[in-house]
């Protein structure tokens, strides 16, 4: 049996022989990479950050990424300890099959919809996407079989996520996954605009940009002190990033299946600092998989995030 909880954002499942552990996950950490003093940034520096985004490096093949090791095996993808500043890891594949040909025959209202087996076999697809849907499902299976869980899941865009408060806190905007307890995240894309990850030295903590960190003290009331680290860790304000000019980013690209490190007690390598493509209205939507697993003594655990 399985519980649900809310954080934010955030659906969490944690099983029940391991309820005694707190867990939770979400968007982003207390990690404080290694980088310049961005309060001694001129205006000059800022106006470049704005710009980022455009001139930022983006490399859409299988990124040449001193962080990313590849993998030849779904086993050997699980079973990888990620270390010496490792943080993600790559199963690289060219998958068959008409992943478009399931799109079109989903009717998925806005938002991620998560679908579940017997929707896909049921689907009135061709070959070629009765071959999608193996696949999807079988990559499902496989990570079962290791004690994880995995969600596939149609996102066709996202609800809210026009609706910006204080700070850029979106599953759109760079961030890291957080948890309380060992763990790591999962992702595939099938069909679709895939995520996008950053190099971990080239970015900054958005809480840190004066302007922003000036809005996010007033709604805080009160001094830049630990009760307001605590309100930045609360507020998930803490997990998200903005790239620096010229970033080093990379697709995580189609089909290829991924596992990436996430903020947690003890984790000895830094996360991987990622986000999910910015939606386009008028798109199909994407077809993912995601998932989360912990390990913790004898149990395993999944947490669900926000299909990044
Ligand atoms: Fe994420």
């Amino acid at each position: 049996m399985r519980n649900e909880i809310r954080i934010a954002r955030k659906k969490i499942f944690v099983n029940d022989d391991s309820s005694s552990v707190e867990t939770s996950f979400a968007h982003g950490t207390g990690y404080k990479p290694a980088m310049r003093d961005i309060f001694s940034w001129t205006s000059k520096g800022w106006n470049a950050l704005r710009m980022c985004r455009k001139k930022s490096c983006m490399n859409s093949a299988p990124p040449n990424d001193p962080y990313v090791r590849y993998v030849h095996s779904i086993e050997e993808l699980v079973s990888t300890p990620m270390r010496d500043g490792i943080n993600a890891l790559c199963l690289k594949r060219s998958l068959e099959g008409d992943f478009a040909e399931v799109i079109r025959h989903l009717r998925v209202e806005r938002g991620i919809t998560t679908l579940d087996r017997a929707e896909l076999l049921a689907l009135p697809v061709s070959e070629a996407g009765k071959i999608a849907i193996q696949t999807m499902l079988r990559d499902q299976e496989q990570l079962q079989e290791y004690g994880l869980d995995a969600e596939i899941d149609c996102v066709n865009g996202y609800i809210g996520h026009d609706q910006q408060g204080l700070m850029r806190t979106d599953v759109c905007s760079f961030h890291i996954d957080r948890a309380t307890d060992v763990a790591d995240t999962y992702l595939c894309t099938y069909a679709g605009a895939s995520s996008i990850g950053v190099c971990h030295e080239d970015v900054i903590p958005r809480a840190q940009i004066p302007a922003v960190r000036k809005a996010l003290l007033e709604d805080f009331g009160g001094a830049d002190d630990e009760s307001f680290l605590e309100y930045l860790t609360e507020n998930f304000y803490d997990l998200h990033y903005e790239a620096l000019p010229d970033a080093r980013m990379f697709s995580f690209g189609v089909g290829h299946l991924w596992r990436i490190a996430v903020d947690y007690p003890g984790n000895p390598v830094t996360p991987c600092i990622h986000r999910a493509p910015d939606p386009i209205e008028g798109e199909p939507p994407r077809l993912i998989l995601i998932g989360w697993v912990s390990r913790t003594s004898d149990a395993l655990r999944l947490v669900t995030d926000s299909r990044m």
